[in-house]
């Protein structure tokens, strides 16, 4: 039997290029040689995100990037969790298992906590909500409510996996061998994408380039990405710039390497960069555009695609969570 891949992917913005080289086209790598499990955790995006429009737009809008950028719902199931309940009771009976202290030590909390430390903000108590500081946990069942064998992600959250796998051999040391032990699988980290300002991509920079921008919104944010002052005809570090990176990962490796010699070599300017760039995206996304904007005219369809995902998942759920409360003393429900 294949191995089972699970990810998770946080719904808490609009999908940009670095999200698809980063994580979404590695995860699609993996569905021909995995069981592929890929939920929206739109329950964790809930410890930020408090408007509900928005919580249901941003969900869609991950859902429907994943199927335009090729997601084959034969391949993988996609769902979104909490279209799968039982996750939430594994969660609690996983926190009873769950020393306070490792909680105090995964990183996500610790960095609010020293972010509002640095803002010299008191009561950081009071800012941290329940959900962000057991955020491990519910991760621990997303993760083993579905018996996954790996779990590939980026490194900033494999302290996060290793956490579910502390969470489920303790629960099999205290209750017999009920729960499947995951392995976490790092990404490489070699395409952090950098965004406009020179910092990595990220939607909390605000330096980001949106997969699914119309043509002209396209050309317009990558002619203000960031270029140092080296004049058109002056070698350039073609690495100094995230349009290049960009590049890089699209075009052909005999492609980047005409464009990077001509950037080294004097030949090309920086604006030269800008216009290839553009071309060379605004071609590789047509498809995956039409596909994105045909989904999200139809919410609809994109609501019944992830049922249909947490039909396939539920079952398993289920079962694995019955196994669990016989063994902690639960008597059974008639299924
Ligand atoms: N915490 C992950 C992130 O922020 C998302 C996530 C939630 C996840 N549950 C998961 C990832 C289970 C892997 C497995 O990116």
């Amino acid at each position: 039997m294949r191995k089972r891949a699970l990810t998770g992917i946080k719904p808490t913005g609009t999908p940009h290029v670095g999200n698809y080289v980063g994580a979404i086209r590695p995860a699609l790598a993996l569905t021909s040689k995995y069981d592929a499990y890929y939920f929206i955790a739109d329950y964790h995006a809930l410890t930020t995100v408090t408007d509900p429009v928005e919580l249901t737009q941003l969900t869609y809008e991950v859902a429907a990037a994943w199927l335009a950028m090729g997601l084959d719902l034969n391949e993988v199931t996609l769902y979104r969790q909490s279209d799968v309940p039982e996750v939430f009771e594994l969660s609690w009976i996983l926190g009873c298992v769950a020393p306070k202290g490792l909680m105090n030590r995964a990183h996500a909390y610790k960095a609010i906590v020293a972010e509002a430390e640095r803002q010299g903000r008191r009561g950081v108590d009071a800012t941290v909500n329940m959900g962000l500081y057991g955020y491990p946990v519910l991760m621990a069942a997303d993760i083993i409510l579905m018996s996954s064998d790996v779990v590939p992600v980026g490194q900033d959250q494999a302290q996060h996996v290793e956490i579910a796998r502390d969470l489920a051999e303790k629960f099999n040391f205290i209750f017999g061998d009920v729960l499947t032990v995951p392995q976490v699988s790092i990404r490489p980290t070699a395409a952090t994408i950098l965004g406009r300002d020179g910092r990595k991509m990220s939607k909390s920079f605000g330096n980001v380039l949106p997969l699914f921008a119309e043509s002209d919104e396209l050309l317009a944010t990558i002619r203000r990405f960031k270029t140092d002052s080296t004049a058109p005809d002056e070698p350039k570090e073609p690495e100094s710039t995230g349009l290049f990176q960009i590049y890089r990962e699209i075009a052909s490796p005999g492609e980047t390497e005409k464009v990077k010699d001509a950037l080294e070599g004097g030949r090309m300017s920086w604006m030269g960069l800008k216009d290839v760039t553009f071309e060379l995206l605004d071609h590789f996304l047509v498809e995956p555009r039409q596909r994105y904007r045909d989904l999200m005219s139809d919410p609809g369809q994109i609501r019944r695609i992830l049922l249909e995902g947490a039909e396939k998942a539920r079952p398993e759920a289920v079962d694995l969570l019955a196994r669990v409360r016989t063994s902690i003393g639960r008597e059974d429900y008639e299924r």
